[in-house]
């Protein structure tokens, strides 16, 4: 799938097949997230957890489960990887936020081409920065801190490629 056809097909996905990813297409997944730009070129503030382990993934399930009659989802889609990306924290201007929304729009465009399916995960963060002990089995270098979560893997039916946006953001141009 090309580019244009790839981000115009982008949709979150959530409910995953139990098939797991293999390791050759998580890593071209890796390597677009780390192709991501990052201001003053700092990608060592960045730092790429992949969880696939089961157990894990089903504590972190069970810890931020915030299921209600509104919002019946698993707060991780039952997705059978999860790839959480942590940042240090420098900067007044908190360009932080803007360098890992970078790194995961990178990967979910990449999962679309690549006929996954994927979804952006922020609700989640607070739960994990909340629960201690959860935190410290993710085993982040010192100093990181969790700030987004791309839970990644096959969709139950594949995601119908579109050459069109299906959302509207006001545009204007000054000439
Ligand atoms: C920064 C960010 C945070 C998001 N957090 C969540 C989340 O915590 N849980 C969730 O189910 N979806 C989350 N989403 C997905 C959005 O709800 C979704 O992208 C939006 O509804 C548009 O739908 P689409 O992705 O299918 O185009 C998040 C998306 C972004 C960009």
């Amino acid at each position: 799938m090309d580019a244009l056809r790839a981000i115009y097909t982008r949709e979150s996905t959530k409910d995953f097949s139990v098939q797991q990813i293999d390791d050759r297409v998580l890593q071209t997944i890796v390597n677009c997230g780390m192709s991501a730009p990052v201001g003053m070129r700092r990608y060592d503030t960045l730092h790429l957890t992949v969880i696939q382990n089961k157990e894990l993934l089903d504590e972190i399930t069970e810890v931020a489960d915030m299921r209600t009659a509104e919002r019946p989802h698993a707060p991780l889609y039952k997705a059978p990887t999860i790839i959480l990306v942590s940042s240090k924290f420098e900067r007044e201007d908190h360009i932080e936020y803007a360098n890992v929304a970078c790194v995961i729009e990178n990967m979910t465009i990449a999962a679309t081409a690549l006929g996954l399916g994927s979804v952006y995960l922020w609700s989640v963060i607070r739960v994990l920065k909340a629960n201690p002990s959860l935190l410290n089995k993710l085993e982040l270098p010192q100093g990181f801190v969790p700030v987004s979560i791309l839970a990644l893997g096959y969709p139950p039916q594949p995601i119908a490629e579109k050459d069109a946006p299906r959302h509207t953001i006001k545009a204007n141009i000054i000439r």
